[in-house]
Parts: structure tokens; C-alpha cells; sequence
């Protein structure tokens, strides 16, 4: 059982300036929910109740979505459009939230070291938001299954084309079956040229605690940040990181692309739902 999933919402959102100039990336929405909305449905649904986000600058919108707004619970109290509250109110009932703050931005290995106080000695969830994943069950709860059996941190992978692998951590090892392969390499961001493979992981991981040890003492790589898939690469050492080949898909929502990529597949779900 795994309590807690962490959120590390603490980038710029460069991608998508302007409009994350006095806002979130996370708080943009796909269609009326905002991105880091999904993530911590997708965290709830894996029965991971206990919410940590590490922010920054910029982010108390985050902090105010998972909370209530009286004036607008009064308001819209009785009215047909209360239905509208519903989603989040099951979260704010649901789970519980804890913050704290990355102060300088290192890189995704030093945001997730930020939340070392809130997550303890237990193995816990990692969501990057912004990569918003849709599967059934959903992806968290599928990596759940993959821990249970393991017992050892799990990244979710896909296969990515061989000119995009420097945008990503790549991995390389075993393959168990289809779906699972015991890591023995992990690179960030590697040019084509020097990349393993193009299986690439996106942003879920269950990690165990020792995690927290092995970052405090990981340099910065690649861009000057400390990375996860280096501290990872000592677990990975090993023979203590599982690539799971989750069933779903993902859309990068860190990218104009796959921004609109799940904006059109959330709004065909809608048309098709209303008939
Ligand atoms: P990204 O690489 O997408 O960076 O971070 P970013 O700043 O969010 O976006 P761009 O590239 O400038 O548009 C991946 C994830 O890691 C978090 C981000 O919030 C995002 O969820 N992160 C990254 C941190 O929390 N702290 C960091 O120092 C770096």
C-alpha cells in the first residue's frame, strides 16, 4: 500500500509563456479541468490519499484549487450549476495536501529531494503533471500492481522516435516479458547517436526512499540539474528499477502539441458522452 504521491510543480512552464507568466503551467486547463486536477484523480484512483506538492513562485493557485472558495459554494448552493463543484470537491473530501517549497530551481532530482520531509522512510508516487495520462485503470494504478510484485522503484516508459530521445531519460537492460524490463542503463537527455534505446520515461514514477540519500549525493548532469534518471541509474546498479510499458496513453501537455492533442481527445469524449 502506498500513501503518498508527490507533485513536483515547481518549473517555469517556459514553453508556454505567456500565459504562465502570473500562472501555473499546471493550472491550465484541458477543456474545464486544470492539468494538475488529472494528476491527483489519477494519484486518488491509485489510493494515494496523501497529496505533496512541491511549488514555487507563482503557484499558490495550485494551493487554492484544493481548497474551498465560500462565496462560491454560497452562490452556487441549490443551482443546477453546483454539479459543476462536484469533481473537486470529492478531492478536497478525499485527500489531504501538504506543500512546501523548492527555492532554487535545480532540476526534477532536486524538487523531488525537496520532498523528502513530507514523504518519510515509504516508497511513494511521482506525477508530473503536465504529462497527463489517460488508461484504464489508470496509469498509477496499473504502476501500483508492478510495485506490489517488485518491491523496487517502477518508471513508466513508451517508445519514443529516435530523433526525440535527447528530450528525455532513456533506459536499457532486460527484458521479463512485453511489458517489463530490468534496467541496467539510464541516460538523460542523450543525443540519438549515444542513446541506448528510445524507450523513454514520462512523468510517473513509484520510488523507494533510499531515493531521497542517493539524490543528496548526485551532481548536477544534464543543464546544470540535478536529474532523477541519475539517481536512478545508481538503483538501477542494482537491480533495483523496473520500465514498465504502461497500457494507455500519454499526451505531453508540456508542448503546444500534445496540448491540443488532449484538448481534441477530451472534447471528442465529451461530444461522444452527450450522445
Ligand atoms: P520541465 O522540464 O517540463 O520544465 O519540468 P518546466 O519548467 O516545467 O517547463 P518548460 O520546459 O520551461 O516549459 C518537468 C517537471 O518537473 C518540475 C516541473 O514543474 C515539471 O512538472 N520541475 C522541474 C520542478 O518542480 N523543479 C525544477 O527545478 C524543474
Amino acid at each position: 500500500m502506498i500513501r503518498k504521491c508527490l507533485f513536483p510543480v515547481a518549473g517555469y512552464g517556459t514553453r508556454f509563456l505567456p500565459a504562465t507568466k502570473a500562472q501555473p503551467k499546471e493550472m491550465l486547463p484541458i477543456l474545464t479541468k486544470p492539468l494538475i486536477q488529472y494528476g491527483v484523480e489519477e494519484a486518488a484512483a491509485a489510493g494515494m490519499m496523501d497529496i505533496a506538492m512541491v511549488t514555487g513562485r507563482n503557484k499558490r493557485a495550485i494551493e487554492d484549487h484544493f481548497d474551498i472558495v465560500y462565496e462560491l459554494e454560497d452562490q452556487l448552493r441549490g443551482t443546477r450549476r453546483e454539479e459543476r463543484l462536484e469533481s473537486i470537491r470529492g478531492l478536497i473530501n478525499d485527500c489531504t495536501y501538504s506543500y512546501t517549497r523548492q527555492v532554487h530551481m535545480r532540476g526534477l532530482g532536486d524538487a523531488i529531494l525537496t520532498g523528502a520531509t513530507i514523504i518519510g522512510h515509504e516508497p511513494f508516487g511521482v506525477i508530473l503533471a503536465d504529462d497527463l495520462c489517460v488508461g484504464e485503470p489508470g496509469i498509477m494504478s496499473q504502476m501500483l500492481k508492478v510495485y506490489e510484485k517488485y518491491q523496487c522503484s517502477i518508471v513508466a516508459v513508451e517508445e519514443v522516435p529516435h530523433e526525440d530521445v535527447n528530450k528525455y531519460g532513456i533506459v536499457s537492460g532486460n527484458a521479463i516479458d512485453d511489458r517489463h524490463t530490468l534496467v541496467n542503463t539510464m541516460v538523460e537527455k542523450p543525443e540519438p547517436e549515444n542513446a541506448p534505446s528510445n524507450l523513454a520515461i514520462i512523468g510517473r514514477y513509484i520510488l523507494t526512499p533510499d531515493i531521497f540519500d542517493i539524490l543528496r549525493n548526485t551532481p548536477p548532469g544534464a543543464n546544470g540539474e540535478v536529474q532523477i534518471t541519475d539517481a536512478l541509474q545508481t538503483q538501477a546498479a542494482q537491480g533495483n528499477v523496473i520500465a514498465y510499458r504502461f497500457s494507455g496513453h500519454r499526451f505531453d501537455c508540456g508542448s503546444i502539441d500534445g496540448f491540443v492533442a488532449a484538448t481534441n481527445f477530451f472534447y471528442e469524449k465529451l461530444i461522444s458522452d452527450r450522445s
